[in-house]
């Protein structure tokens, strides 16, 4: 079995057969990652550059164990204090790193579209690392592991993703994971933080509602307001905000069931989610980091060997 594509650009481009063999290689890898030796010689020969140029704690790190469990060797790159400061272009920063053997490229860049477009460029699989408010995919794919883990399928879930809906890569990339995978999905928070034409687009429900959306949700993905990406203000204050669209333990303990927390980090606590949700039994925002090595040695070990062609 092998994936159908021989970069990780997006969830966009994934099939269903996909998805699962992510998850069934990122079971192998988990329990790997439970033995006292926690690393496997699968990428040995294998270099792995993670071009970083923009911000991460969670993804980078996560992304660097993946590698280096596998036993590949790896090369870390941050724009800040490299030559782009000096004007070079992308594909140039890239081909000369290239032209010193490497192998793959894990890459984040704050402009969407920076992956597809280097892969026009270069003939070395490339893991989308997040690209500007288009995809995250590999925390789709940890998201729905994780709900798979805590719930035992994804197929038939609901699903609420909240919150900052228009500017998040994480929703975006969630959505087509859960669907493909048979879950329903709400967006749910304020109209201005929600795309126009978005349940006609995506095949997802629309809520205003935050308390009507997690009555009828199993899992509720909530997301950081994304002020980088803010040029005008959507929304009055991040009080306010809070007070209307906040998930805190209360509000949790006052629906008629109990719901999965999800969050994707890194979290603005009191804004967002509250610390007695975010802490609460009901969380699994630290088993969906501890699940992140394992779908990022699966992806890693999925991509590696493949020679793709240049993308048109
Ligand atoms: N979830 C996520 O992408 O976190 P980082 O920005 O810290 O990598």
């Amino acid at each position: 079995m092998s994936l159908s594509v021989n970069h990780l650009l997006g969830i966009r481009n994934l099939k269903r057969q996909d998805i699962e063999l992510i998850f069934q290689t990122a079971d192998t890898f988990k329990g790997v990652l439970q033995r006292p030796i926690k690393k496997v010689p699968t990428l040995r020969d294998t270099t792995i550059v993670n071009l970083f140029f923009e911000n991460s704690t969670r993804t980078r790190i996560s992304f660097e164990l993946a590698e280096k469990r596998l036993g590949a060797d790896v090369v870390n790159f941050s724009a800040s204090g490299s030559s782009v400061s000096k004007g070079e272009t992308l594909i140039d920063t890239v081909n000369n790193i290239l032209s010193m053997k490497v192998d793959m490229v894990v890459m984040r860049h704050s402009a969407s579209g920076a992956p597809h477009f280097l892969s026009k460029h270069i003939q070395v699989p490339i893991v989308n690392a997040g690209d500007g408010i288009n995809e995250h995919p590999t925390q789709a794919l940890l998201d729905a592991f994780s709900i798979r883990e805590r719930l035992g399928s994804v197929a038939g879930k609901k699903v609420a993703i909240c919150g900052d809906i228009m500017h998040s890569r994480v929703a975006l990339s969630n959505i087509y994971c859960l669907k493909e995978l048979g879950a329903e999905v709400t967006v749910v928070g304020p109209p201005t933080l929600i795309p126009k034409h978005m349940a006609e687009a995506l095949g997802v429900n629309v809520s205003y509602n935050i308390r009507e959306a997690l009555e009828w949700c199993d899992v509720a993905n909530v997301l950081r307001i994304q002020l980088e990406r803010q040029n005008t203000p959507l929304f009055s204050s991040l009080r306010e905000y809070s007070l209307a669209y906040g998930v805190n333990k209360a509000l949790l303990d006052s629906l008629k069931k109990e719901i999965v927390i999800m969050h994707p980090g890194p979290i603005n606590r009191g804004v967002e989610l509250s610390s007695d949700a975010a802490d609460s039994s009901h969380s699994i925002i630290l088993n969906q980091v501890e699940n992140g090595v394992a779908i990022r040695m699966a992806v890693l070990y999925l991509l590696a060997g493949k020679k793709p062609e240049l993308a048109v």
